[in-house]
């Protein structure tokens, strides 16, 4: 677990170490009962219900600051695929009150205080135009933990997810202030080479990383791109302009 986490369980059985087991009940499918008995032995599932966490996904994020710092002074953030929360807790917890949080996602999120967040699909027309008339100015940090539900077809699933973290620069790339960060769910493997061409134009710093506290089993990994270059951006955006002519 991460650093500075409690990582006590809260659970008498969690405590002993004992693994809870989850019989198979009538009318529940294999999938279900596996789906169960993984969350009752997840430490990080009993630790985020202990700190009021709405979703154990609320710990990569955190990992992913204690690691690059990327919140600290920011002014203006965004929280693409905010939902049911855990992101946008950590950031309300984590930046001062001033700070312009907003977040949008394709399902209804329960208000959280100290941040905007609304129904919108990413994808759809004039979408990134909304976001950017509600930011007061260019973002600090644009964040995207945005994942389709798993089709199960691998190559499927990973283009679905390239193609949102794609969207997801592009939007970044047209709203972050100079020095900007940009943090997306990517698959294992990291992004491709198309994309990872476009981060190091685009940022003077390029990681990948799978925090702790993202499953082992689950092939998702997160790039963090840091030190937008605006200058850098605007010329490789004229020269792919004067390509396509
Ligand atoms: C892994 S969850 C996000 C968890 C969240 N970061 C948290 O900490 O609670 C992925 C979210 O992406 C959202 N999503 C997927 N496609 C989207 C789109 N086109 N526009 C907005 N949100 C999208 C899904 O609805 C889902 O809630």
């Amino acid at each position: 677990m991460a650093k500075g986490w409690n990582n006590q369980s809260n659970t008498r059985s969690r405590a002993r170490g004992a693994k809870v087991r989850v019989k198979t009940a009538r009318g529940r499918k294999p999938s279900s009962t596996r789906w169960l008995q993984r969350q009752l032995n997840d430490p990080y599932v009993a630790e985020a219900q202990r700190l009021g966490y709405r979703s154990r996904a609320a710990f990569k994020l955190a990992e992913i600051d204690d690691r690059y710092q990327i919140l600290k002074g920011a002014t203006r953030v965004v929280d693409l695929g905010c939902a049911p929360g855990g992101w946008t807790q950590v950031l309300t917890q984590r930046l001062p009150e001033t700070t312009q949080i907003i977040g949008i996602d394709l399902q209804e999120v329960e208000p959280i205080a100290g941040a905007k967040m609304w129904v919108l699909d990413f994808l759809s027309e004039g979408a990134e135009e909304e976001l950017m008339a509600e930011l007061n100015g260019p973002a600090d940090i644009v964040l995207s933990d945005m994942a389709n539900s798993a089709t199960g077809h691998r190559k499927t699933d990973q283009m679905r997810t390239m193609a949102l973290c794609e969207a997801a620069l592009d939007f970044a790339i047209k709203v972050l202030a100079e020095g900007g960060t940009f943090v997306a769910k990517v698959l294992q493997g990291g992004a491709d080479n198309d994309l990872m061409r476009r981060l190091q134009t685009h940022f003077s710093s390029v990681k990948h990383l799978k925090p702790p506290s993202s499953r082992a089993d689950s092939k998702e990994w997160f790039v963090v791109a840091q030190g937008f270059r605006h200058a850098k951006s605007a010329r490789a955006d004229e020269a792919a302009d004067d390509n396509a002519e």
